[in-house]
């Protein structure tokens, strides 16, 4: 049985759930790292026996819209999934539902899903230094669980036509899903360049889009955008932000509003 990791995470802290949950895994890991423009290139096929953990991180609601396009390219044949989606305190409204009925589509029987909070892209003091140690708890606990529900399905497989098409049951969220981003923040919702950048270039090979032109970084493709915050964070003399006041306005709201802090929540195909 083999485990291949498919993630996505333009800051890193939906990496860091993802090796929480794939350390405790006995067996065989791939990882495919889509935050990689030339990893989303390769279709991929899967059989019956194996497991794919997916992580996406939560953006405006939904998950990334990277799998939206990518999962087109997946044939799972019946391979089991976990999902996992990671936000940053404020809610993860639809989008675990959507990564389970993306897998749907291309035949994954999903066995366990959850939503982990982590720090907040924005740096706007949301879900600060998380993932912290007890959400790594919580996260090898939640891995522990599902790999152990991947061997009684495998070993019956009876199981698995008894709760085929359950997947979804009991997971949050509305489907026909709202659209991504409602808000209108009287300009793209893209980073900008103040002179001071230095044309080290780093935005533009980190972009995960290929949003940034590699000749001139000063510009932003603000349809291929996806507002990742990579470039920002990685840029070493903190030349790209987003200023428009209304967003600044909105995010100081948000951090206002939901600081009372989320745990994790999971969910399982079947109990024990
Ligand atoms: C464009 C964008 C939209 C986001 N929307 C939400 C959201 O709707 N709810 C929420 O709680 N966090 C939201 N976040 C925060 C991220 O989901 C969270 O910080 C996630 O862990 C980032 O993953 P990464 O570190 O792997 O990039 C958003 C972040 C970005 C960049
Ligand atoms: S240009 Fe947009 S998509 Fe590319 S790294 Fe910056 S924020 Fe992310
Ligand atoms: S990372 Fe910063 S300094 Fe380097 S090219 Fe991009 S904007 Fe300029």
């Amino acid at each position: 049985m083999k485990l291949t990791v498919l993630h996505f995470s333009a800051v890193g802290t939906t990496l860091q759930i993802a090796r929480a949950i794939a350390q405790n895994f006995e067996g065989d890991i791939d990882w495919i790292d889509l935050t990689v423009p030339t990893n989303r290139q390769k279709p991929l096929s899967f059989g019956e026996h194996d497991i794919v953990l997916f992580a996406f991180p939560v953006y405006a609601g939904r998950v990334v819209r990277i799998p939206r396009y990518y999962f087109k390219q997946i044939a799972a044949h019946g391979a089991l999934a976990i999902n996992v989606v990671t936000y940053g305190n404020r809610a993860y409204d639809d989008a675990l539902l959507e990564l389970n009925i993306l897998a749907k589509k291309v035949g994954f029987i999903s066995v366990a899903s959850a939503a982990f909070v982590c720090e907040h892209s924005f740096d706007i003091g949301l879900a600060t230094g998380r993932p912290d140690a007890s959400d790594i708890e919580k996260a090898r606990a939640f891995a522990v669980r599902s790999f152990k529900l991947v061997q009684r399905v495998v070993a019956n497989a009876a199981l698995l036509t008894r709760y085929k098409d359950k997947e979804i049951a009991g997971i949050p969220g509305e489907f026909p899903f709202k659209t991504q981003f409602r808000h209108d923040f009287g300009g793209p919702l893209v980073p900008t360049t103040k002179d001071t950048c230095i044309d080290c270039k780093k935005c533009a090979v980190n972009c995960p889009v290929e949003a940034i032109p590699y000749d001139n970084p000063l510009t932003t493709d603000a349809e291929r955008c996806i507002t990742c915050v990579r470039c920002i964070r990685r840029c070493p003399v903190r030349a790209r932000s987003i200023d428009l006041p209304d967003f600044i306005r909105h995010f100081q709201w948000l951090a206002k509003t939901f600081q009372a802090r989320k745990e994790p929540e999971m969910y399982y195909l079947f109990e024990e």
